[in-house]
């Protein structure tokens, strides 16, 4: 049996009337541009994060980025990040003007770590980047006291962890509620995707969104006068209306992740070869992606190829070490954590419409390979 990594078709086929009325309305209108749709959606993303602001732009990249702008960096300004994460997260620190410093990650979670964040701050450091990757949040309330202590910003990516909770004191705290913005990216393939492009950036702070509105619009509240200059990066309408079509079954979507987490779990438990991915018992995983420790990776990678069976390494080359970010200086066994995660991570299908049979062939095609 096939099993592909991800069946965007078979979604489609669950939703196909919700989507196509709300894409209509639009079509019919022939309002691409902000309309009503994109502050609907901004309103329902802000509420799901526990946040009072959401600014919809265009993709989760543009998140990052205008986030970061907000900041006006200078020129040796650092912002840290972890180097086990997709380039965006550094690529958009580059491009707000900005030095990427990598710090390395707890080796259960893959989530960058608050006590090697804080060993990465220098007096130049204005800001933390935390990814909540594969769709469990990194320990929050961590950075936040970090942030409030050294005096730096947190900026949360969230694109892997849209809906995606935390358990602090008393209180579930949402992905991007904490940080002073979480950015969500709305890539096809994420846990509530667009037909395209799209991304949101969400915040508590009336000043903090006032400026990622304008920065997302050429810089400007007032059409054809502005203060800065900002670029365009609106969401289109179209894909606001996709995408509230979507959201009301996000929860569910989740909930299914969650499920087929645990099966494959079940399958994995207690074998020598392979490292099930581990949830902080604080956090409710959304399982964007179902990351295991293979022994022999590459060779396994192989066999599932063999198989059908689709599957992904997310990520093979930490961005410390990236050719383009040579000039940052940093050696092969920098960041020891990291490079052992990447060259032994493997993902495997793990999306909502998974059958129990499509799943078991990929468990039998994991496990056959070390029999
Ligand atoms: C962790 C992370 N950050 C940022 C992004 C960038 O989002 P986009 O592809 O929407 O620009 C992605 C997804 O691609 C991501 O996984």
């Amino acid at each position: 049996m096939q099993v592909p990594l991800l069946d965007l078709v078979a979604q489609y086929r669950t939703i196909e009337e919700d989507v196509q009325g709300r894409v209509k309305a639009v079509v019919d209108r022939q309002g691409f541009i902000m309309g009503p749709e994109v502050a609907e959606l901004e309103r329902e993303v802000a509420r799901l994060s526990h946040a009072v602001h959401g600014v919809a732009c265009a993709s989760g990249t543009d998140a990052l980025l205008l986030a970061l702008k907000a900041l006006d960096l200078k020129p040796g300004d650092e912002v840290v990040t972890p180097s086990f994460t997709f380039f965006a997260t550094a690529g958009a620190v580059h491009n707000a003007g900005g030095t990427p410093v990598f710090a390395e990650i707890d080796p259960v979670t893959f989530n960058l770590d608050p006590a090697a964040a804080e060993a990465a701050i220098t007096p130049r450091t204005r800001a933390i980047v935390v990814v909540h990757l594969y769709g469990q949040m990194a320990p929050m309330e961590g950075f936040a006291e970090l942030a409030r202590r050294r005096g730096v910003v947190v900026i949360e990516d969230a694109a892997q962890a849209i809906g995606a909770r935390r358990r602090i004191g008393d209180a579930w705290r949402m992905a991007g509620e904490i940080g002073t913005t979480g950015c969500y990216s709305f890539f096809p393939t994420k846990n509530l995707g667009a037909w395209g492009d799209g991304g949101m950036m969400v915040a508590q702070d009336d000043a903090v969104a006032a400026r990622l509105r304008s920065l997302r619009l050429h810089g400007g509240t007032r059409e054809y006068y502005h203060d800065e200059v900002g670029t365009n990066s609106r969401l289109d309408t179209l894909q606001a209306a996709v995408l509230l079509a979507k959201l009301p079954r996000l929860a569910g979507w989740n909930a299914r992740r969650r499920e087929l987490a645990a099966r494959y779990d079940e399958a994995f438990a207690g074998h020598g070869a392979i490292q099930a991915p581990r949830t902080d018992p604080a956090n409710e995983h959304t399982w964007h992606q179902y990351t295991i420790r293979a022994e022999r990776r590459d060779a396994l990678s192989e066999h599932l190829k063999a198989r059908g069976i689709g599957h992904k390494v997310y990520y093979p080359l930490g961005l410390h070490l990236q050719p383009c970010f040579a000039h940052l200086g940093y050696r092969p066994g920098a960041l020891p954590v990291t490079e052992a995660a990447t060259a032994a991570v493997v993902s495997l299908p793990i999306y909502p419409e998974l059958t129990l049979e499509q799943q078991d062939a990929v468990t039998a095609a994991v496990l056959d390979f070390y029999r």
